[in-house]
């Protein structure tokens, strides 16, 4: 008998989505560019091989297939994948679909979707959430493409997926690239959640003098009440570990440069793009740019010599409600470009449906997507998550939490971009009438752009006279 379904890409996610929809019954054929990989795959998979059909070359891994057949093909994006994709054609039938589970930037998921369809192929771009870990036993799975595509594969999905109270963590979310950018975003807020956890670190640190371990205790505690999440779950266990070779903190062993492989900043651009701005998560992306060029830092420490004024230092109390209210504001930007990007790609994206796909196996899962998917099916004034009244309630019960973590550490000289870039977003929308007054004077004073005026409609410029004194 022949596969339900295929798996090119036997790296660390893709060996780990085989096992987990071998694991759930089903019958899979993998195959892999180096194909000593397939054998020793197989041989580790245990009990699981009798529903693993290894393959060493094409050919014989697409006649394996059930048909019509779905191929998920786990392999490095770009070129790398477009190849595979062009050494697979000869193989497929009309009507077969080839579903890319990767990180993948929608835009070449939207490109890729248009070209196949025109050949007769269907494509689905599927973003996969959970690491290692949850690829194996269960990821958050964010669907884009046509819906007749991902319904006959729709079962293995929902097996593989993570279940949050029974329910799976999985949904076709909308047309082409809709899945791909969902993750994208997801990833954009993971970056403002990781750097913002990473900045009270910072505080606890630089500011309280706690130790790793100590930080670390303060974290567990948190994972206890509203913080409750993945990450600050990991952060806790993070900075309680320690390195076996010096007995050191893991933590104060690592150098201090993160890398990047590109979600972040695609969220950012696309935001922009989009004409919003998701400044909590460009803050967190910028942050990592900065922490690379350690030697201009390095060289900062030296040259740029301040002793800040100091104030008083905050509450472990305090640390905890703004990250908790930054964390709000985070997801919220992350939302407002989700229906932003919904609105100009016709998406139609059910936003109370992608907040409760992420309350399991992804890396942002928290006890707030509860919140916010009931957020999104109730009365939510002009789409804003920072509107809904459960969500205004607590920004307003944390904004002075977070309104004194940001100005201690102004006064101190601790860097926080994500909670300063969270409270300015705050303030902003509490502010009925802003100072763009003067930006479009400007603009029109030096170029004639025109302004609109509070007190009669139309467009308006000038006469920029001055009152003669
Ligand atoms: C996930 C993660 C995963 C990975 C990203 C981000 O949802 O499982 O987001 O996709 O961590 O690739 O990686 P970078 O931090 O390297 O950009």
């Amino acid at each position: 008998d022949k596969a339900a379904i295929g798996l090119i890409g036997l790296g660390t996610m893709g060996s780990a989505l085989a096992l987990n929809i071998a694991d759930n019954g089903y019958k899979i054929a993998v195959t892999n560019r180096t194909v000593s990989r397939v054998a020793e795959f197989t041989r580790d998979a245990g009990d699981l091989a009798k529903n693993l059909v290894g393959c060493d070359d094409i050919a014989s891994f697409v006649a394996s297939l059930e048909t019509p057949r779905a191929i998920i093909l786990m392999v490095p994006a770009g070129q790398a994948f477009d190849d595979q994709i062009e050494a697979l054609k000869p193989f497929l039938d009309q009507g077969d679909t080839i579903i890319d589970a990767g990180n993948t930037n929608f835009h070449d998921t939207r490109r890729r979707d248009a070209a196949l369809a025109a050949e007769g192929f269907r494509f689905i771009g599927m973003g996969v959430s959970g690491g290692e870990e949850g690829a194996r036993f269960g990821p958050s799975i964010m669907v884009g493409g046509p819906v007749e595509s991902f319904t006959p594969i729709e079962p293995i999905i929902m097996a593989i997926a993570a279940k949050y109270q029974g329910d799976p963590c999985a949904a076709h979310l909308g047309p082409d690239g809709a899945g791909h950018f969902v993750k994208t975003v997801h990833n954009g807020i993971e970056y403002a959640d990781m750097q913002l956890i990473a900045e009270v670190w910072g505080i606890l640190r630089d500011g309280q003098g706690k130790s790793a371990a100590e930080a670390g205790a303060l974290f567990d505690r948190w994972n206890e009440g509203d913080l409750k999440s993945y990450l600050v779950e990991i952060t806790g266990k993070a900075l309680g570990s320690v390195d076996a070779e010096t007995g050191k903190a893991m933590v104060d062993i690592i150098l201090d440069r993160a890398g990047q492989k590109g979600t972040g900043r695609w969220t950012v651009i696309e935001a922009l793009g989009l004409g919003q701005s998701a400044s909590t998560i460009e803050a967190a992306v910028g942050a990592r740019s900065w922490s690379a060029v350690k030697d201009v830092r390095e060289a900062g420490a030296e040259i740029l010599k301040v002793t800040p004024e100091g104030g008083a230092s905050v509450s472990e109390e305090d640390l905890a409600e703004a990250l908790l209210a930054a964390r709000i504001l985070a997801y919220a930007q992350g939302f407002d470009i989700l229906t932003a990007a919904s609105e100009t790609y016709k998406w139609d994206l059910d936003m109370a449906r992608v907040a409760e796909i992420w309350r399991a196996g992804c890396i942002i899962r928290s006890a707030l997507l509860d919140d916010i998917s009931a957020a999104f099916r109730g009365d939510m004034p002009k789409g804003r998550l920072i509107l809904a009244p459960a969500f205004a309630k607590r920004l307003i019960a944390g904004s002075a939490a977070l309104r004194r973590v940001v100005a201690s550490a102004a006064m101190n000289g601790q860097p926080t971009p994500a909670f300063s870039a969270a409270l300015a977003y705050f303030d902003t929308m509490r502010q009925a009438r802003g100072t763009t007054d003067l930006v479009q004077a400007q603009r029109d004073f030096f170029g004639a752009h025109g302004f609109e005026r509070v007190d009669q409609p139309g467009a308006h410029h000038g006469p920029w006279a001055m009152n003669p004194k």
